[in-house]
């Protein structure tokens, strides 16, 4: 047991999908995991260990934010032995030809700063995902007819930005989307030698104000999932 997680040593898998929301951590372990047992719940951050096709996988909340996600990480890495981690969640598109619904894997993250910062001082880390797991997760995506993006996104520190002028710099960059968790994930599990990717459903879209109507919200979520799974095996 850690500060953060209540699990048994051995209850958690070396392959770990985080979504932010614990909520949709037990529906995922539900709808695709078999023999799923809650293997975490202090602090209400619920975590599951099941397996996919055979092979052992927990689903693990990982909260909102690269202070929560990098707790978890630590955590899931150091005490637990968490080797391929993969972040499932949504992200706020930043370019017109992104649409809501889209699937976007990130093959690096821009960020003003991440929990790590210290460490690196006046270096400016590039985080970035594991090349297997992306190439993997974009062929389980294209299988599927899931519209794909691959490029870069913004890992924000505030979900309500004041810097509108930031906003429009990313989005001259190049940079696909906004979410709030993958930068810190990458440098994390780089630190200890572990993989990583950050599969992404475009929910909202900063340029249209579009978003994903609640309906479809699982649709997307499990798509991501499924993405996530085939890819952690390939
Ligand atoms: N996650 C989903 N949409 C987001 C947005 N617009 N900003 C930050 N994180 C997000």
């Amino acid at each position: 047991m850690t500060i953060h997680i209540g699990a048994q040593p051995g209850e958690i898998a070396e392959t770990v999908l985080l979504p932010g929301d614990p909520y949709r951590a037990r529906w995922a372990a539900e709808n695709f995991l078999t023999d799923a047992k809650l293997v975490n719940e202090v602090r209400g951050m619920l975590g599951f260990t099941g397996t996919y096709k055979g092979n052992p996988v927990t689903i693990h909340g990982s909260g909102m934010g690269m202070p929560s996600l990098s707790i978890y990480a630590n955590e899931l890495i150091k005490d637990y032995g968490a080797k391929t981690l993969i972040r499932i969640g949504s992200c706020g598109a930043m370019q017109q030809h992104v649409n809501v619904r889209d699937v976007i894997l990130a093959m690096t993250s821009s960020t003003l700063s991440t929990p790590s910062r210290g460490f690196f001082k006046e270096l400016q880390y590039a985080p970035c995902a594991d090349f297997k797991l992306l190439e993997a997760a974009a062929a389980a995506a294209r299988s599927r007819d899931v519209p794909l993006h691959v490029g870069g996104i913004y890992s924000a520190d505030v979900f309500y930005d004041e810097r509108p002028d930031l906003n429009e710099q990313m989005t001259r960059h190049g940079v696909l989307a906004v979410e709030m968790e993958a930068a810190e994930l990458y440098t994390v599990a780089a630190r200890y030698g572990c993989r990583a990717l950050a599969v992404l459903t475009v929910s909202d879209h900063l340029l249209t104000g579009d978003a994903l109507p609640s309906e479809d919200r699982e649709r997307s979520f499990g798509d991501m999932v499924e993405i996530a799974l085939d890819a952690a095996f390939s």
